[in-house]
């Protein structure tokens, strides 16, 4: 019978694991050194080079046999990076293999750390205080795993490739990497750290980095997004949501393609957007703002003490109201029906672009300090522009 008792983990030999050891160090030494010890950590020198980046060396292991539907919960001051078992190898799922890793002849905890699996609460635990920030910890588990995972200090998270219904990862001034997530919720905490979000994310975001950290998203899909910075720069390339709402203090946000309904409010930091498609409410107070419509809902654009650049392809049909200290509308755009009404220290400017009688669609910008620029660019202008 392969199911451990509690504490197995801990050492001594265990007949019914062995097959699990030799699989996961399949490609290391010879088995047979570590027969007889298979959970003491082992000398390096019994290790052939393995592919670790920087010159950690696994220190010590553990397989644990787990419910394909569980979920991971980690309190470490380390870095720790969680990956899908091989399901070549683990075709049933219910494993999950740790590694600690750290520099050798280093100074690390070993004891320090508790690794550990409740069948009744189908969780696994890894958790300590002490093993020292220098040491990793690797993690694989089954693809449908929960995550909880938590790091103090400088520990970093990478998660890649799960797929489950809640991850949530929480940093202080470590690294948050995802990377290819598909989670139905799935949030983000941190307190300096950057936030980095890789290749495909899908599911309801939740994403709030405080102090300097900046947030970077390659491609996030979801039907809810949230995401906040405070000083740090805020940049997502595509983004497919039906309601997200971002928001900084004093970073930038700079997004690229952007589908959906979407809130956008920075105090000091400039917005741009490359693209937009769908409804827009986007409002700074100091920043400037700078938004190609390519093909729309309702767009409302504020800028308490910017400047504010609208650019349209020519054939958009809208309603526009633009107003500001100046308003400056491209002569390659003809507005129908153009009516300009003097303001205190400025001015409005009402029209329409190519109007028809079905079109209800309307842009409305507002800079009372600054400009409004209205430019007409097609959209293959819009990706040269980005060196696409
Ligand atoms: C985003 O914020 C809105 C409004 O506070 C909330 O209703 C929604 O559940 C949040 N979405 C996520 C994914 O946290
Ligand atoms: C914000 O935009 C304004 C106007 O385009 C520019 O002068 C300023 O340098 C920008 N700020 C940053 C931090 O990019
Ligand atoms: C829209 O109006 C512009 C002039 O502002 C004109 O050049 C363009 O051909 C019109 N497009 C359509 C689709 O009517």
């Amino acid at each position: 019978m392969l199911v451990p008792g509690p504490g197995w983990w801990r050492g001594g030999p265990q007949l019914g694991t062995l097959g699990l050891w030799a699989a996961l160090r399949a490609a290391a030494a010879p088995a047979a050194a570590r027969r007889a010890h298979p959970a003491r950590p082992y000398s390096p020198l019994e290790r052939s080079p393995s592919n670790e980046p920087a010159r950690k060396t696994p220190l010590k292991e553990w397989t644990l046999i787990v419910n394909p539907f569980g979920r991971l919960q980690a309190r470490l001051p380390c870095d720790i990076a969680v990956r899908p078992l091989d399901p070549y190898h683990y075709p049933d799922s219910d494993r999950v293999l740790v590694t600690v890793s750290g520099v050798e002849g280093g100074s690390l905890d070993l004891d320090g750390i508790q690794v550990k699996y409740d069948e009744a609460e189908k969780q696994m635990a890894i958790v300590s205080d002490s093993i020292g920030y220098e040491a990793s910890v690797e993690v694989k588990v089954p693809m449908k795993f929960d995550l909880n995972i938590r790091t103090s200090g400088t520990g970093c998270v990478k998660v890649q490739e799960a797929e489950c219904d809640d991850c949530r990862i929480e940093t202080e001034q470590g690294i948050s990497i995802v990377q290819s997530v598909k989670s139905k919720k799935l949030h983000i905490q941190t307190k300096g750290g950057k936030v980095i979000c890789l290749g495909t994310i899908l599911g309801n975001t939740d994403i709030h980095a405080s102090e300097k950290s900046t947030v970077t998203i390659d491609k996030l899909q979801g039907s809810s997004v949230n995401i906040s910075t405070e000083d740090g720069l805020l940049k997502a390339k595509y983004l497919y949501t039906e309601s997200s709402s971002l928001s900084s203090a004093a970073g930038d946000i700079t997004l690229g393609s952007i589908h959906g309904d979407l809130t956008v409010h920075s105090k000091m930091g400039n917005i741009t957007i490359d693209s937009l498609n769908g409804y827009l409410k986007a409002s700074t107070y100091e920043g400037a703002v700078d938004v190609y419509v390519s093909q729309m809902g309702n767009v409302d654009l504020k800028s308490q003490k910017g400047s504010i650049t609208i650019r349209v392809p020519s054939s958009l049909k809208a309603h526009l109201q633009l107003s500001g200290s100046k308003v400056d509308v491209n002569p390659e755009i003809t507005l129908q029906e153009m009516k300009e009404v003097p303001k205190d220290n400025g001015i409005t400017i009402n029209g329409h672009m190519n109007q028809t009688s079905e079109c209800e669609k309307w842009i409305k910008a507002s800079a009372p300090s600054g400009t409004v620029h209205l430019r007409s660019q097609s959209w293959f202008q819009s990706l040269k522009l980005k060196g696409f």
